[in-house]
């Protein structure tokens, strides 16, 4: 498959798994590798001619990036976030950006079990202890998870994966979501945040990012956790207030926590951590690993990599960030018109008049709006003048026009 105008070039940062590349070149791209981020001028210097940018949590896609970057047609963020990205100057200019939503929700899921069980027997104690040379051989404070009770708060892909997990391991799952979730298998549901912290000996944070999150879990919602729990966050480190933490893990109200994400972290590899919960007993701090697995990596390279090259190859925008989402197989033999506009009344029938003064016959079209975005696919099996792609291009409500010619 051959996109016209599309320079056939792909460059991917931040030591992308090699599934990337692989997956790209067998597209057709010529890709080229680099361990490191670039920093803003240099990714300006390196845009001329790539069509595909991979990058993950370190390189800032700002709106000059995107300025001056007219072959790009599409970011892959080889992650979860895409706060690094100027999602709305990329989807003015026509740039689609796609991200990994799911890839590493398994790694998430079995870091919060792991460290559960470690924590119901006390293992972070034991571990120092042992390491200082202390034998301290007792049972004392350490349990089964076997039938205790588990609360999710913040439903969605990792906490009902963890939910079908915890239930496995014989615990009885309790979860709270502000959004109108489905209970999977025997899990209950809370209507308030209070009702879970009341019935639960666990309580497990895998809320999203949003803005309102931010100090979402403090001293009051640790005060009404029952006496003796566990508290685990691995989703955003803004939505815990430490110094609340650190007060109810001294006071011995919390009786152990597993903290993987940071208000503040380490911009390296190497670099102090500052935290208010070091040197707490029982306490497992983990730096933000809890999606970074291997295998979670690969399945990273291989989900982003296959949407860049979807969309390269037939125009595919499903689960795209900031485009409408339209996901039609190519069919052989015929040309593809890609439309990308500002989502006022009307435009499909300006298309089809463009093409229709021009004696081309739509043989599929498809339409799909969100926000301030609309975006047509439309098939035809005829060729078609340069003519016919200058007036649609220069229709003022066109962003981009992309051609796409199956085999
Ligand atoms: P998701 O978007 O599928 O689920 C989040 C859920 O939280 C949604 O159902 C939403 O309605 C709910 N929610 C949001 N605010 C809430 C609130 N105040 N109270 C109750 N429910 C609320 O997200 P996913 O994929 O399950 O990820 C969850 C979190 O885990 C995210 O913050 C993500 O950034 C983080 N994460 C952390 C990783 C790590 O390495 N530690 C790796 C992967 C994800």
């Amino acid at each position: 498959m051959l996109t016209l105008e599309t320079p056939k070039r792909a460059l991917l940062l931040e030591n992308i798994h090699p599934d990337a590349t692989a997956r790209l070149t067998k597209a057709g791209f010529e890709v080229e590798t680099m361990s490191r981020a670039l920093g803003e001028d240099e990714l300006i210097e390196a845009l001329p001619g790539i069509s595909l940018l991979g990058i993950r949590s370190q390189t800032h896609v700002t709106d000059r990036v995107l300025a001056s970057a007219p072959d790009l047609l599409s970011v892959g963020a080889f992650c979860i976030g895409t706060n690094q990205i100027d999602l709305e100057s990329a989807a003015s200019r026509g740039v689609v950006v796609f991200n990994a939503p799911f890839s590493n929700t398994r790694s998430v899921v079995e870091l919060a079990v792991a460290e559960i069980i470690s924590m119901a027997r006390r293992l972070p104690d034991k571990n120092l202890g042992m390491h200082n040379g202390v034998w301290d051989k007792s049972a004392k404070g350490a349990h089964e998870v076997r039938g205790r009770t588990i609360g999710i708060v913040g439903y969605g892909n990792i906490g009902t994966q963890l939910s079908v997990i915890a239930e496995a391991l014989g615990m009885t799952v309790y979860y709270y979501d502000i959004a109108d979730k489905l209970a999977i298998g025997n899990a209950r549901r809370c209507s308030t945040l209070d009702e879970l912290l009341g019935a639960v000996e666990t309580v497990t944070l895998h809320v999203d990012g949003r803005p309102g999150n931010s100090g979402f879990f403090g001293e009051e919602e640790f005060s009404k956790m029952r006496p003796r729990s566990l508290f685990l966050n691995l989703s955003r480190g803004f939505v815990v207030d430490h110094k609340a933490l650190r007060a109810h893990i001294e006071s011995g109200h919390i009786a152990g926590a597993a903290i993987d994400v940071f208000p503040t972290e380490p911009k390296g590899r190497g670099d102090e951590f500052v935290s208010e919960l070091r040197g707490l007993p029982n306490v497992i701090l983990t730096p933000h690993i809890g999606g970074s697995t291997e295998e979670a990596q690969q399945d990273i390279g291989e989900f982003v990599s296959g949407k860049l090259a979807e969309y390269a190859g037939a125009g595919a925008t499903s689960m795209s960030v900031n485009f409408p989402g339209v996901s039609e197989p190519v069919v052989p033999g015929t040309h593809r018109l890609i439309h990308l506009h500002r989502n006022v009344p009307g435009v499909l029938a300006k298309i089809n008049q463009v093409l229709a003064d021009h004696g081309v016959n739509v043989e599929r079209q498809m339409l799909r709006t969100k926000d301030d975005l609309g975006y047509v696919v439309t098939d035809i099996g005829t060729t078609y003048s340069e003519e016919v792609i200058e007036q649609l291009r220069a229709m003022d409500i066109t962003i981009r026009l992309r051609t796409i010619e199956s085999e």
